[in-house]
């Protein structure tokens, strides 16, 4: 008891010493209004660490669209929300707003490598040949749509082959959005039985619950108390490790076969070969942590975004079968008998577009938006932020506003489209952020959204084998990502279009 005691104390003690090594004071900026904070807790009085979104929503209707907050005793964080806000931000003052933040459940492995976690003239470099070898690859283009389809029709055939009976399309749809990746990425398509695939998928979900936890949101505020004790905040690392190790298994084997004179034929040959230019250069960001990172987090990105998405927008059409059945009507009218949908087919299938747009603003796959930093002392809205300052732009509360988006709260497909049933895109329809961060996948997402989403519902009629009323749209878990809930699914064959071949 009394050894329990004195360590409760010195535990308070290290809490006090760590606070006051904070930069918390406000004099240093002058920063957004927001809760006082407490020595050794922040304003975890105001923010539960398992509902920090809803949290930081409640804050933002006492001290309106711009505040500050303490996440635990070291981090302050401005929050930005609503679309005005956010839009003045990422996009009015791009370059000021451009840094990244801290993701503290992944920066020790990341540690401010890889596209998505460096800062300055390393992620300039890293996102703009990122962003060049994937177009070299074909995202853009013909070549990408093509590739993008062959995989659409591999899930199909697996779909096909439930024959009516119940099953969760949760892994198989993301081992289909996998495989885009890894072909991309490694040159390299899996079957979905390949078990050594199912566990790197798997460990790409495990990282996603890891971070959207409740403990990871407590780690997100206490990292630097909590890094060096043992507890569930670590468990998840072991699925990140899964990812890093696979990740470098494919690296090495490519250095192995790796041909100089290129071209290369994928992303981990063309950053091989870049590397091997940039040899002599003793401060080249081409470095194989760097080579590391960047694929490691685009492997995540690829595997995780999109298959849920998918997942959310079938679930939608099980709840809503009314909307299945004008989406169906829509693609019988519009596409040939036969013909697999392709992204020309966007134009004449508005409806079909705002059934998907829909359900991705409902589900707001990133809500609380990825923390970002002030790349320099940075005036905004009368308020001086210094350089550094953390910022978090909250796009659920962008993608949810109701001064944009009217009952922002239902499904209703109608709000994308026009009078005369044309697809129009709301400014604040900002899933993918903006800004000079802007996500670096969108546009491979939006194909593969848009292509999986109308193949599916052109070969299948989906059915639930529980009535759509019982069905939840709730967030499985919900903290940094939303991730849709679990369900079962059935599809037959739809009436038209019985064979489906590639363009
Ligand atoms: C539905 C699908 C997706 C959504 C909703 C989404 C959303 C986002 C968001 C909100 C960000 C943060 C932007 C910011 O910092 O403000 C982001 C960044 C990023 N995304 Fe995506 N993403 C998706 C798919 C993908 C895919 C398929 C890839 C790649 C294969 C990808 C790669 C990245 C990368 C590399 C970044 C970091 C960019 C940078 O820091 O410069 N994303 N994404």
């Amino acid at each position: 008891m009394e050894a329990a005691g004195t360590w409760a104390l010195l535990l308070v003690l290290l809490l006090l010493l760590l606070s006051l090594t904070l930069p918390a004071s406000r004099a240093r900026g002058h920063l957004p209004p927001g809760p006082a904070q407490l020595p050794l807790l922040g304003n975890l009085l105001q923010l539960r660490p398992g509902a920090l979104y809803s949290g930081l929503l409640r804050l933002s209707k006492k001290y309106g669209p711009v505040f500050t907050v303490h996440l635990g005793p070291w981090r302050r964080v401005v929050v930005l929300v609503g679309h005005k806000a956010v839009q003045e931000a990422l996009g009015d003052q791009a370059e000021e707003f451009s840094g990244r933040g801290t993701l503290a459940t992944l920066d020790q492995t990341f540690n401010g490598h890889g596209v998505f976690f460096a800062n300055g003239e390393r992620w300039r470099q890293l996102r703009k040949f990122t962003m060049l070898v994937l177009r070299d690859l074909g995202m853009g283009k013909r070549e990408g749509e093509e590739l993008i389809q062959a995989e659409v029709q591999h899930l199909v055939e697996v779909f096909q082959g439930t024959e009516g009976c119940p099953f969760d399309p949760s892994l198989l749809l993301v081992q289909a959005t996998s495989n885009i990746v890894c072909l991309l990425l490694f040159g390299l398509r899996f079957s979905y039985e390949d078990e050594e695939f199912q566990a790197v998928v798997r460990a790409a979900g495990g990282t996603l619950l890891g971070i959207s936890s409740p403990w990871g949101q407590t780690y997100e505020m206490f990292s630097q108390l909590l890094q060096p004790l043992p507890g569930p905040h670590t468990q998840f690392l072991r699925h990140l490790d899964t990812l890093v190790a696979f990740t470098a298994q494919q690296v090495q084997r490519h250095q192995g076969n790796l041909d100089t004179s290129g071209p290369a034929r994928d992303l981990v040959d063309a950053f091989l070969l870049k590397m091997a230019q940039e040899e002599q250069n003793l401060s080249t960001e081409f470095t194989e942590k760097n080579l590391l990172m960047t694929v490691t987090y685009l492997l995540f990105a690829g595997t995780m975004t999109v298959g849920a998405t998918v997942r959310y927008a079938l679930l939608l059409l099980l709840k809503y079968p009314e909307v299945q059945k004008q989406v169906q009507e829509e693609l019988m009218r519009e596409l040939q008998a036969g013909q697999a949908p392709c992204l020309g087919d966007r134009v004449r299938l508005p409806y079909t577009d705002a059934v998907l747009h829909e359900a991705q603003r409902l589900l707001a796959l990133v809500p609380m938006g990825m923390p970002h930093v002030v790349t320099r002392t940075t005036h905004f809205r009368g308020y001086t932020l210094p350089q550094g300052t953390e910022i978090f732009p909250l796009l659920g509360s962008v993608l949810h506003d109701p001064a944009v988006f009217e009952q922002p709260e239902e499904f209703n497909p109608g709000r994308f489209l026009d009078v005369e049933g044309r697809f129009k895109k709301p400014e604040a329809f900002l899933p993918y952020s903006l800004g000079k961060r802007v996500c670096l996948g969108e546009g491979l997402a939006r194909a593969e959204l848009f292509l999986f989403f109308t193949a599916i519902l052109q070969a299948f009629s989906l059915e639930s084998p529980s009535s759509p009323d019982s069905l939840s749209l709730q967030p499985a878990v919900s903290g940094l990502f939303n991730i849709p809930p679990a369900f079962q699914l059935q599809v037959r064959p739809a009436d038209h279009h019985p064979t489906v071949q590639t363009r």
